[in-house]
């Protein structure tokens, strides 16, 4: 089995995709905040490539829902939720739907879905381990792919991949194809001691701080605290594996 790296979206080829299990990072914050509220309970997040689209979905559905966006890092206007995995807790959230659409991670996710991948899940730091499980379990060859920050790569996505690829070294055989993969495995093992600061150095962090918002960093800067795996299906809605 072999497994690769694709640092942008704007790179991926359909043989990266088809037939493979593939893994999208947007560590800041896109997909640490989907694998935060699915942990949290939350029934299932609907993703979308724009503001009105996600929002255009919510006003059609009939049930408990959440419209979450953002839009340079701030929650939209008229949304409900912005794109924080702190904002998730189990007594208010469990069961519900959520709407969700962000400025990169959900695009990269609708850029990857229409290529026919045998599984497409959701990755991050917090949950790292339990992707590489899941990617192992799949018993196909992976893709891990970084949403990158406003079309450039992204340091903390490097990382994610890094740290999926590090424990997916561990449990199965695979054969790295590339030097994104190498550059990914080397960044993490050269920064599993110092996520945060690293983090927080990259476009991205720099983002978050300047919005006020160095406790996100710190929180999807944690590694291997959600055991839950988010799975996209052809919908484009992720649940809980
Ligand atoms: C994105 O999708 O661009 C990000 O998740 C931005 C953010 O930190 O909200």
């Amino acid at each position: 089995m072999n497994v690769k790296v694709v640092l942008l979206p704007r790179d991926l080829k359909p043989a990266d995709v088809a037939d493979r299990t593939v893994v999208v990072f947007d560590v800041l914050r896109a997909t640490t905040t989907m694998t935060a509220a699915l942990a949290a309970g939350v029934r299932q997040i609907f993703v979308f490539d724009s503001l009105q689209a996600a929002q255009t979905a919510a006003a059609k559905f009939d049930g408990p829902r959440i419209l979450c966006g953002e839009q340079e890092c701030l929650r939209p206007t008229g949304f409900d939720f912005g794109n924080s995995p702190r904002q998730w807790n189990a007594s208010e959230h469990a069961g519900r739907t959520a709407f969700l659409a962000t400025t990169n991670g959900t695009r990269a996710i609708v850029a990857a879905a229409p290529f026919a991948p045998a599984n497409l899940f959701v990755g991050a730091l917090v949950n790292a381990q339990a992707v590489a499980r899941a990617c192992a379990a799949t018993g196909k060859d992976a893709t891990l792919l970084c949403a990158g920050t406003a079309g450039e790569i992204s340091l903390e996505d490097a990382l994610g991949a890094g740290a999926v690829l590090h424990e997916l070294l561990q449990i199965s055989d695979r054969e790295l194809i590339g030097d994104a993969a190498q550059i990914a495995l080397r960044l993490f093992m050269q920064c599993r001691g110092d996520l945060e600061p690293a983090m927080t150095s990259g476009a991205g962090g720099q983002n978050l701080t300047r919005a006020g918002m160095p406790a996100d960093i710190q929180f999807c800067a944690q590694l291997n605290i959600i055991s839950t795996v988010g799975t996209v299906d052809a919908s484009l809605c992720v649940t809980a594996l």
